[in-house]
């Protein structure tokens, strides 16, 4: 089979899939666009998502799986602009937890964050019971103990946990999306911060809140193995980062504002 197939009725060999192809590996002859070392396609599915006239298919992102945009309505900027304000880092949760439909949705939309060169490549591990989670706290807050003089043990956290039984480090949320990757993917830390800015923004969507668990990252990669063995992490991956969920005890009222806005405007002086 092709790996690039030209409906040739269809093509009106306008080149706009040539024009986008990431690796450049489209060009136009006389029949159409061809496809040159396609080992190098990233499978970002452009030239078949863009052409005015589905007249492109790739077996890497077949037209079949695309969804036609023309039907899905556009959100006006205002709105979209108020809504990625909207969304806060949430403390406080409910203590039921969030249904396996829903947790799988998070995920899924996590997965279409930009990537380098389309790679990809993390797995989640979703915690379902909050079981698992006060034994994290146990072990992040140990892990804080045996190293007091570290700036991320924080008195704080250690006290109120210990005298007041406060979860500083999940805010006694009632689950955990853990990312993954493989042990020598060099992207995995930034494709997990991409696809978390992804599944915060859409939580907001479906009613739950969310929050970094920063500490428990900080006490997972220093590989403290009383907090990782709790998470059964395949061998050949590395945890990535990870993210609290739960459905809000309190709504916001407000949006918040930010640090003054800094931006420098940079351009050519020749006239
Ligand atoms: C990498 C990272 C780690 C974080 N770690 C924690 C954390 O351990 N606990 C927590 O409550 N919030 C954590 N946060 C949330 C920040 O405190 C929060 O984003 C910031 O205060 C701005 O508030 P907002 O998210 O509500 O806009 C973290 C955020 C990031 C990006």
């Amino acid at each position: 089979m092709d790996f690039i197939r030209i409906n040739q009725e269809k093509c009106t060999k306008c080149g706009i899939c040539v024009d986008i192809c990431p690796p450049r590996i489209l060009q136009m002859e006389k029949k159409g666009p061809r496809a040159t070392e396609i080992q190098a396609c990233i499978a970002c599915g452009h030239c078949v998502a863009i052409c005015p006239n589905a007249a492109i298919d790739n077996v890497k992102t077949p037209l079949s799986g695309q969804i036609d945009l023309a039907r899905l309505p556009v959100i006006d900027t205002e709105t979209a602009y108020h809504y990625m304000r909207s969304r806060r880092s949430i403390r406080c949760y409910r203590s039921e937890s969030i249904p396996r439909n829903q947790l799988l949705k998070l995920v899924d939309v996590a997965r279409f964050a930009p990537t380098a060169s389309n790679k990809q490549g993390i797995s989640y591990i979703i915690v379902e019971d909050r079981k698992i989670l006060k034994k994290a706290t146990e072990a992040v807050i140990q892990w804080m103990e045996e190293n007091q003089s570290n700036w991320w043990s924080f008195p704080i956290h250690i006290h109120a946990y210990r005298e007041q039984g406060i979860d500083g480090i999940f805010h006694s949320a009632p689950n955990l999306i853990i990312a993954t990757a493989p042990k020598d993917f060099k992207n995995g830390r930034e494709n997990t911060i991409l696809s978390f800015a992804y599944l915060e923004l859409f939580a907001n969507t479906l009613g739950i809140g969310s929050a970094w668990a920063g500490l428990f990252e900080m006490c997972a990669f220093s590989n403290y193995s009383p907090l990782l063995d709790l998470f059964k992490i395949p061998e050949n991956k590395s945890l990535t980062g990870a993210v609290m969920v739960g459905f809000p005890k309190y709504s916001f009222k407000r949006l918040v504002d930010r640090n003054p806005l800094n931006v420098t405007w940079l351009s050519c002086d020749e006239k």
